[in-house]
């Protein structure tokens, strides 16, 4: 099997989760490699239901090294707290598990910062999951961050004296915010890293060993392309690189060790937070989608604003990751509608845009154009091959693979493992 890139190629939510859990199975290893908390990928399981914000979703099959890389940043609370509630739940979880020292620690101050800076913007707020994400990554670049190494090392009050002090400056001056306690953080920090010592690594080298003794990897995406820093619509963005680059700088590992990427996309799209969304509905349908699909954020219980498939914005994903072949979720959820439109070009003033623009006010004036196709009209969760699709299902997919340009490889026909089937 070839290591391979599972990647939403929307706006997240894509159902990466399911698909992750369904192919770990075939993998030695499955390594998460940006992003943090913000993430909340679901797996169902029987009647069980997982919600996974941090550990990756193979943790659920034994055997499998799930890997938390150096691009992730971590809120150790958080993190404590998932393998506590994963463990009174029955899965083991010990050297199974490996986290990066590299990786960036989000401290409480980054979440305050975060809920400060989003109260400051107002009406223009992005409207982030208040999980500190832009603030730990902001600190990582400007080179002041802590890392989880740091929590099991000598030196960390001083290291946290000094950051606390410089956060709190931001904290007290800018937002008029309450200060933290520096000694509170380090005590916490302290008993942090003494829970999570045994599972801090080197995981570049862990991960270059496994490589050199032929086992496999999947790369589990958080996030998706649309909300990626540099090619997402920035900047109503995440602060990482979600797009597949972010595989080879949050693991240490080159672009070689890749083997095939799948960009995972819903048969139609949604969006929590603001920013432009050309394809959205304000209707029954969108309202129909939310409710059927359950459109709810696995990490913020917030709303899922919903709409029609955009083909523009999946091949500009699939273009910018050189995916290979496309994993489309959901589908079941159109089940009922009596036509299904796609959006394949954008009109914008007097042109034709094939292309997402780089400004989001460009974004923001695009009409789409749309295709439109007879629904199918049946329950679709029981088929068991792409052969037995409804001729209308097949005729819908194979317009998506036109209009995106990669032939679909899975689909997902419901939450559980067993509602997906599979093509060569
Ligand atoms: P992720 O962040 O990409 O892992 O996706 P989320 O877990 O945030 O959201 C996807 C939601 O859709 C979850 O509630 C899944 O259980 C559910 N889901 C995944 N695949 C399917 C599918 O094919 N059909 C339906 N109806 N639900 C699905
Ligand atoms: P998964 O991995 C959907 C969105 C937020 C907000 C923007 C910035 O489950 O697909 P942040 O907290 O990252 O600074 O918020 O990004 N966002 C997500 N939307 N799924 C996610 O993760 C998301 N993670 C962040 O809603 O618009
Ligand atoms: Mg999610």
């Amino acid at each position: 099997m070839e290591n391979t890139l599972v990647m939403g190629l929307q706006w997240g939510d894509e159902g990466k989760g399911k698909i992750i859990d369904v192919l770990a199975e075939d993998f030695d290893a499955v390594v998460r490699f940006q992003g943090g908390a913000n993430a909340g990928h679901t797996v169902i399981v029987g009647s069980e239901k997982y919600v996974l914000h941090l550990i990756p979703s193979g943790i659920l099959h034994s055997g499998k090294l799930c890997v938390i890389g150096n691009g992730v940043v971590i809120d150790a609370a958080e993190l404590i707290k998932e393998i506590t509630g994963l463990r009174l739940r029955g899965i083991v979880i010990g050297d199974n598990l490996a986290v990066s020292d590299r990786a960036h620690i989000v401290l409480p101050l980054h979440v305050a910062l975060d809920k400060a800076r989003e109260a400051a913007r107002g009406d223009g707020k992005i409207g982030t999951t208040g999980r500190g994400i832009g603030p730990c990554y902001g600190d990582k670049a400007a080179r002041t961050g802590l890392r989880a190494g740091d929590l099991v090392s000598p030196g960390l009050k001083d290291k946290i004296a000094q950051i606390v002090a410089g956060l709190n400056k931001q904290l007290t001056g800018l937002y008029g915010a309450a200060p933290c306690n520096a000694d509170e953080i380090f005590t916490l920090c302290q008993s942090h890293g003494e829970f999570l010592k045994p599972h801090i690594k080197d995981t570049t080298r862990l991960l270059h060993r496994l490589r050199d003794s032929g086992k496999t990897m999947l790369f589990e995406g958080a996030q998706g392309a649309m909300l990626d820093l540099d090619f997402g619509t920035y900047p109503f963005v995440t602060s990482s690189n979600t797009c597949v680059g972010g595989t080879f700088t949050g693991t240490g590992l080159p672009p070689s060790a890749l083997g095939r990427t799948l960009g995972v996309a819903k048969a139609y799209c949604t969006r929590v937070g603001s920013g432009p969304f050309p394809t959205e509905l304000n209707d029954s349908i969108g309202a129909m989608m939310q409710t059927k699909g359950g459109e709810f954020g696995a990490t913020t219980g917030r709303p899922r604003r919903c709409g029609w498939f955009d083909a523009v914005a999946a091949r500009y994903a699939v273009k910018i990751n050189g995916a290979d072949g496309l994993v489309i979720t959901k589908i079941d959820v159109l089940d009922e509608l009596e036509a299904i439109k796609v959006c394949t070009a954008y009109e914008l003033g007097d042109e034709l845009a094939d292309w997402v623009p780089a400004d989001v006010e460009r974004l923001a004036e695009c009409k789409p154009i749309y295709r439109e196709f007879p629904g199918w009209r049946t329950p679709l969760r029981n088929v068991k091959s792409f052969a037995d699709l409804p001729d209308a299902a097949s005729a819908y997919l194979r317009a998506l693979e036109e209009a995106v340009g990669v032939p679909v490889k899975i689909l997902s026909l419901g939450p559980e493992r067993s509602s997906l089937i599979r093509r060569s």
